[in-house]
């Protein structure tokens, strides 16, 4: 099966899972699980739950049910773009090709929207069926430190928002990138090896493995900002230098940007030597990664 077929076979296994979660729109109080679906069945790419099923894979020992906990991923993302595109933080019209969660449902809803999904995300986890407590446990302390404050999501958002008034440095750039997307990407692979009862080789591999497919993965976000127009993106265009936001092209240029996502690219995909074989899918997401146009 080419990429392009593995990938839309994989989103759709994701957003069946997803169905299975998330309440239905005529759950009681339906504003909510309409606003929670509206932006979750909006169309991404589902890079971190597929990331997460295919590092499962490479260590191969148990992957039944991993979309399950694959989901959890998706459901933080996703919460985690709704609070992204608030007034409060980038302000965006656009997102997923729709207009965004608050300009439908406006900012109330669309903070508890985020809300929702962010709880909703570890009830998945601690409900899990098929791995032992040990390893629910596991999954759930992995998924709240890559989201949270030290070196985790929130910690690369807020670096994001106070560097539109910082000047743009290396330090402060690789800071922002490492936690704002590295470290769920990071976290996206590791609970798929989790899951999969990795040893602490593979574990450290997929790890390798995610650190450079997550900066790989933010620079070309930065660089698409740039060089695509929204109506591709499916989200506001040219945003970054608007708002003045410390990344990648501001820093080293177009050119050099592309040229560090090749490298980091390269480094991805020497860390899964040890799978053989198993690893072959995860090379070629992050060739996807580097390659996209969205
Ligand atoms: C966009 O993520 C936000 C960042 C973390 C840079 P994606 O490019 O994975 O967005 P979707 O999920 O495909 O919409
Ligand atoms: C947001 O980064 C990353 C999140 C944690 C949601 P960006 O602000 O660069 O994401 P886009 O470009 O709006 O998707
Ligand atoms: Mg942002
Ligand atoms: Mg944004
Ligand atoms: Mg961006």
């Amino acid at each position: 099966m080419d990429i392009r077929d593995y990938l839309e076979h994989q989103r759709r296994l994701v957003d069946q899972t997803l169905d299975a979660v998330v309440p239905p729109e005529t759950q009681s109080p339906e504003t909510i699980h309409k606003a929670m679906r509206y932006s979750l069945f909006a169309g991404g790419k589902r890079l971190r739950p597929i990331l997460c099923m295919e590092a499962a894979r490479a260590v191969g020992r148990h992957v039944e049910g991993v979309e399950r906990a694959a989901c959890s991923l998706e459901l933080i993302h996703t919460y985690s773009l709704i609070h992204d595109d608030l007034p409060a933080l980038d302000n965006d019209d656009l997102r997923r090709g729709r207009p965004t969660n608050h300009k439908v449902f406006g900012e109330a809803i669309a903070i508890l929207a985020g809300d929702s999904l962010l709880t909703l995300a570890f009830l998945v986890l601690a409900q899990l069926p098929g791995v032992s407590a040990e390893t629910r446990v596991r999954l759930v302390a992995e998924l709240a430190s890559a989201s949270g404050t030290v070196e985790g999501m929130i910690a690369g958002q807020v670096r994001d928002l106070e560097g539109e008034r910082e000047t743009a440095t290396p330090e402060r750039l690789e800071a922002i990138h490492r936690a704002k997307t590295g470290s769920l990407l990071r976290a996206s692979v590791r609970m798929g090896a989790i899951y999969a009862g990795a040893t602490v080789e593979e574990l450290e591999a997929v790890t390798r493995y995610g650190e450079h497919i997550g900066l790989a993965f933010q620079i070309i976000d930065d660089v698409l900002d740039l060089e695509q127009p929204s109506e591709q993106l499916g989200k506001t265009a040219g945003k970054d230098v608007e708002q003045n936001k410390i990344t990648f092209p501001a820093v080293y240029g177009l050119e050099e940007s592309r040229r560090m996502a090749h490298n980091e690219l390269l480094r991805s995909q020497q860390a899964l030597a040890i799978f053989g074989q198993r690893g072959a899918r995860l090379r070629e997401l992050a060739e996807f990664i580097v390659h996209r146009k969205a």
